[in-house]
């Protein structure tokens, strides 16, 4: 049977009291895999209240050293942590992350044998103006020449337009681009493009779940706003099994 992988990404939202309510859930009894990507000072808490699958948000492109504020690849290992996010849209136009950075961080990831998520998307721009396929391109060569893609690897596609908008992709729009993402990488390696998870975020929630995930080519979610409340997140998760 298919596996299908849902990772929440709180962004910089909750607090340990919603940890503890969402610690009460039994996440393995799920055939879905849940992850749950937390802001740092919340992975060990996480973790010491019983949740398996924790993730971060972002880490250094550096190993260690005098780089104030920031977290390493290696201290995200040692609290647990087995995933995380690279190169969300927030981090590559907020805190202008360029792909030779995203690189350097999912090698620093992949070192310590964490699983990086890592996320594409094309802008509201690009879609108007059909560039969308281009800007995917670009995105991910850099992982196909640096070869880091490995049969664990995981790609969220996440259209801009589509994050915290309340406007989803349709189910078809999604299929066509998680399947061009996969031709890309079967360009590559047909194996590897078999094997990596490909996931849609933007706007999924518990109405629009069951319509999305009946795609081939869609592996799971990566879920914002919808996994900030355990009933919303269940309920997504209740779609899939
Ligand atoms: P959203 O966010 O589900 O609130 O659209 C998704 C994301 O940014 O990962």
């Amino acid at each position: 049977m298919r596996e299908y992988t849902v990772i929440a990404n709180w962004k910089m939202n909750g607090d340990l009291s919603l940890i503890d309510e969402f610690s009460s859930e039994n996440w393995e009894e799920s055939t879905v895999k849940t992850v749950f990507s937390l802001p740092y000072l919340y992975l060990l808490y996480a973790k010491q209240k019983g949740i398996k699958n924790i993730g971060a948000q972002n880490v250094s492109s550096q190993a260690e050293g005098a780089y104030t504020g920031e977290i390493s690849a290696k201290m995200l290992k040692e609290v647990g942590c087995k995933y995380c996010i690279i190169g969300h849209s927030e981090r590559r136009s907020g805190f202008l992350e360029s792909d030779d950075i995203l690189i350097k961080k999912v090698n620093q990831l992949k070192n310590e044998g964490i699983l990086p998520i890592y996320c594409v998307g094309e802008s509201f721009d690009d879609y108007v103006k059909h560039n969308s396929e281009d800007t995917l391109e670009k995105q991910i060569t850099p992982l196909l020449i640096n070869n880091l893609l490995d049969d664990q690897f995981i790609i969220a596609y996440e259209p801009v337009w589509a994050i915290g908008t309340g406007k989803s992709a349709t189910p078809e729009y999604a299929q066509k681009t998680h399947n061009f993402i996969r031709n890309l990488i079967a360009d590559k390696s047909n194996i590897l493009a078999k094997k990596v998870k490909i996931l849609y975020g933007g706007s999924v929630n518990a109405n629009n779940a069951k319509v999305l995930i009946n795609n081939e080519d869609v592996d799971g979610f990566l879920v914002g706003g919808a996994s900030l409340s355990l009933d919303s997140f269940k309920k997504i998760i209740k779609e899939i099994e």
